[in-house]
């Protein structure tokens, strides 16, 4: 079976930067809370102009350069959203379009925050049969489009981007070693659009803090390997505390996970690979380096990834 990994990576966040402090003046909260209970500082919300599509696209663009592939070669794109420009076209759709992705297959994935993820193992299954070569694989978010923002459980936790990779086929002790991918629909209520954001937020807590730890410890003995041999986590930024219950299972030290939701904040599908952008460009990740990935999020679904670095 021919091994898949990761070919080039780019991500897009921008727009109206919001602190907490601008949050306090419409919302009965404080940045202390919001800061001490979550970890985040900031999240920037797109411009009115700028949809789903577009983020996706810019995300797109900045992955493909990176794989050195043009956007012709490709054989299909997978968007993993939860707010797309439309209920119907897909978001794959208009991006295969707008890219001029002639001869790719187009689909979105709801699998909320661990979108990004499903759609990876997606990707894996077709490049490993060798019925296709080059996927783009993407999470990208307009969650200010859905979030009620008198809602102060729901308002101060979120924000918008998107995150892109191009998955082709690499050598054989490369790219994705595993994949645990699950769902528990007896929580599907806890986080629900209806018709805007609504969230149980101590159960999903619970729930995130419980699975993002058991499936980043299932993928790395799913590889054949254990838990000293993680060399970085990169995990979906929720929480600050969610985040840290995860390293502290696979017991790495704090410089080894990526943290970027005191920026951005939650960003649903998108936040894994916008983390996954920004520690590469820090140097945090490198050639050979086994690396997990896990989300959690709405359905309640989960995902987790356990790949060697590199192509
Ligand atoms: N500012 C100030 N107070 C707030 C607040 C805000 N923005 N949001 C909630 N509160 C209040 C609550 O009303 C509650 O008040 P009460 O005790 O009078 O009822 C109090 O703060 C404590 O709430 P609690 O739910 O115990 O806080 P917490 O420590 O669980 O933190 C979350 C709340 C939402 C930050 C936390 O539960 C969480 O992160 N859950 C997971 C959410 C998530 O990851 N969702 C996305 C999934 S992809």
């Amino acid at each position: 079976m021919q091994h898949a990994g990761i070919w080039g990576i780019g991500s897009f966040v921008e727009g109206r930067e919001v602190t907490n402090t601008e949050l306090e003046k419409t919302l009965d909260t404080n940045d202390e809370w919001i800061r001490t209970r979550t970890g985040i500082e900031r999240r920037v919300f797109a411009e009115d102009d700028v949809n789903t599509s577009d983020m996706a696209y810019y995300s797109a663009i900045e992955a493909l350069n990176d794989a050195e592939l043009n956007a012709e070669e490709l054989d299909m794109i997978l968007v993993a959203t939860v707010t797309p420009d439309y209920p119907f076209p897909s978001v794959s759709s208009l991006l295969q379009e707008r890219l001029g992705a002639e001869k790719a297959a187009a689909m979105d994935i709801s699998a909320a925050c661990a979108g990004f993820i499903y759609g990876l193992a997606t990707a894996e299954q077709f490049i490993k049969t060798g019925m296709y070569k080059h996927i783009l694989v993407i999470g990208s978010e307009k969650l200010s489009k859905v979030t009620d923002m008198k809602d102060r459980n729901t308002a101060v936790l979120f924000g918008d981007g998107a995150g892109a990779a191009v998955v082709g086929p690499v050598e054989k002790d490369k790219g994705f070693l595993s994949f645990e991918l699950g769902s528990d629909g007896s929580g599907a209520m806890h986080i629900r659009q209806d018709p805007q954001l609504i969230m149980n937020g101590r159960e999903v807590f619970k729930f995130a803090v419980r699975q993002m730890g058991e499936s980043s410890i299932h993928v790395v003995e799913k590889a054949g390997l254990t838990k000293d041999d993680v060399d970085f986590l990169v995990p979906h930024q929720a929480n600050i505390r969610i985040m840290e219950a995860a390293r502290e299972r696979l017991d790495l030290p704090k410089d080894k996970m990526a943290v970027t939701v005191q920026k951005y904040g939650n960003t649903s599908s998108s936040s894994v690979p916008i983390a996954l952008v920004e520690e590469l460009k820090n140097g945090k990740i490198k050639d050979g380096d086994l690396v997990v990935m896990v989300g959690f999020g709405s359905g309640l679904v989960w995902g987790a990834t356990a790949m060697r670095w590199g192509r």
